[in-house]
């Protein structure tokens, strides 16, 4: 078997295949799916172009979906979170070798370009035969974008030209549609046509899926996996609580007790972050726009603040609000000398690292790899993680199996739903039912050890639910 993909270094396969096996070991929700469907094949037919850190994870998962039946080709949705022996392994597959490889096509490694990320990001999309997928499965809706850009852009005859307004990332991303329709100028609308759906991971992704359909704009039927309960209440938060610190202590190795570190926004990923800070003992200062969260913050006993208040006395800041221009130039440089900034929400944009490159007389030193010492002209210094990109990622390995087994669990599921039941589904966005996501939660009750009290008839009538569930209303918050 050949087939084109670009990874870092195939060498790196058997390693990454160790950690795939004891990854699998803690992802019971994925391995509980493949004995369900493998025999059925829901996926076969499917051609889901993947784009989603490519993590030990992330190849369990997409081990699971192509033992569904379906054909994948996978990107990773950041420039730095590619794990290079993770995609090795997924390319080389159980049971091939580096001279031949008989896995998936994986266009991704750590440290990539951002002309690199967007090229990658096109590979996913753009199939041998000159064909497209069938299925999207996205992470912040950048395969999504690239899609719906491309068809915006070739009805209009052009891509816009480039303007000061744009972000660097916005302008390499113009680039790299000119250069498509350039190619192929029907390329967009005809690999559109052939989607059938995507779902997407993640709240910046759902974000932007809302905003398209309102619009009317939105080209295909959407699963936002991210509000299922056994996602955003897990992932965002219990996995935020395991990796922010990870991130942190392998970038810096700074004792985080008896610091103080401030939290800005308070929402899942916050509630984790927020928490694993202070589980190391630090002193946690929160920030938030929205009274119901500041509210909640100030009962779990954080000091709530605005940013401005607190920007000279901490140790530790950290974004999670999904949000743009939370930490300014000008904040960093009103911090304590060599404070610690990161982002662990999706985007770049949390921290303007833009207007910090443009601060006059400021140097910029690599420490290591994703941890740069910026030097003010007055000799102090602040220390910023993965360059203002998701550090969890970046300096660390993201979310534990555990976890991300509740995710792409849910993930799994919302493909089959749309790739098999199409006609179910408008152009809009979509949660799956309740009863699929307390499936979700119940394929990883074993594994801990957990023992649930059944209902009775009785109590179930008393109560007003089924027997076999669902047992929340859809309002119901957990
Ligand atoms: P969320 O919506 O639950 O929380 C964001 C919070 O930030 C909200 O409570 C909001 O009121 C607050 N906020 C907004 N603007 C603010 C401002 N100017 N100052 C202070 N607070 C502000 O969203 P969630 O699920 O917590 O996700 C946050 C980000 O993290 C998203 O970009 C999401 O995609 C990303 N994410 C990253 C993960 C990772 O592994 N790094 C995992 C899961 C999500």
């Amino acid at each position: 078997m050949s087939f084109d993909f670009k990874v870092k270094d195939l060498s790196l396969h058997e390693a990454g295949r160790h950690q795939l096996r004891l990854a699998e070991h803690e992802m019971p929700g994925l391995m509980s799916l493949r004995e369900e469907y493998g025999a059925s094949q829901p996926l076969k037919g499917a051609k889901i172009a993947g784009s989603l850190h490519m993590t030990v994870q992330t190849a369990v998962l997409i081990e699971t979906l192509t033992a569904l039946g379906a054909q994948v080709r996978w990107a990773s949705c950041n420039i730095y979170s590619t794990q290079d022996e993770a995609a090795a392994a997924v390319v080389v597959g159980p049971h091939g070798t580096p001279e031949d490889p008989q896995g998936v096509p994986v266009f991704a490694w750590k440290g990539e370009t951002l002309p690199e990320y967007w090229d990658c990001t096109n590979q996913i999309l753009t199939w041998p035969g000159g064909d497209g997928p069938n299925m999207i499965l996205d992470d912040g809706g950048d395969a999504t974008m690239l899609v719906h850009k491309g068809v915006e852009w070739e009805a209009a005859g052009q891509v816009p030209a480039a303007s000061d307004e744009d972000s660097e990332e916005f302008a390499v991303f113009k680039e790299l549609v000119r250069g498509t329709l350039a190619e192929d100028p029907q390329k967009w609308t005809r690999i559109a046509a052939q989607i059938k759906g995507v779902t997407e991971e993640t709240t910046t992704g759902v974000h932007r899926l809302y905003e398209l359909a309102q619009s009317g704009e939105l080209l295909f039927p959407a699963i936002n996996v991210n509000d299922s309960v056994t996602k955003s209440k897990f992932d965002n938060k219990y996995g935020c609580r395991h990796s922010l610190i990870d991130g942190i202590n392998r970038a810096t190795d700074v004792l985080i007790g008896g610091k103080v570190a401030v939290v800005c926004g308070y929402g899942d990923v916050g509630k984790g972050c927020a928490e694993s800070l202070a589980g190391q003992g630090a002193r946690v200062i929160v920030t938030e726009i929205d009274p119901i969260c500041a509210l909640q913050a100030a009962m779990e006993g954080f000091q709530v603040a605005k940013l401005e208040s607190v920007i000279g006395e901490a140790d530790i800041f950290v974004t999670t609000t999904g949000n743009f221009d939370i930490i300014t130039a000008e904040h960093m440089q009103q911090m304590k000398n060599k404070a610690i900034v990161g982002n662990i929400g999706h985007f770049d944009n949390e921290i303007d690292m833009a207007g910090l490159a443009k601060v006059p007389g400021i140097t910029k030193t690599e420490i290591k790899p994703q941890v740069h010492e910026w030097t003010f002209a007055d000799g102090r210094s602040i220390i910023v993680l993965s360059e203002g990109r998701l550090l969890n990622l970046g300096n660390a390995t993201g979310h534990p199996s555990f976890v991300m087994s509740n995710s792409f669990a849910n993930q799994t599921i919302a493909q089959i739903e749309l790739f098999t039941k199409q006609g179910d589904y408008d152009k809009q966005v979509y949660v799956l039912p309740k009863h699929l996501d307390e499936k979700v939660a119940r394929l990883h009750l074993d594994a801990l050890g957990v023992e649930l009290t059944e209902l009775t008839k009785a109590q179930a009538e008393y109560i007003g639910v089924d027997v076999a569930g669902p047992y929340k209303p859809e309002h119901y918050r957990y």
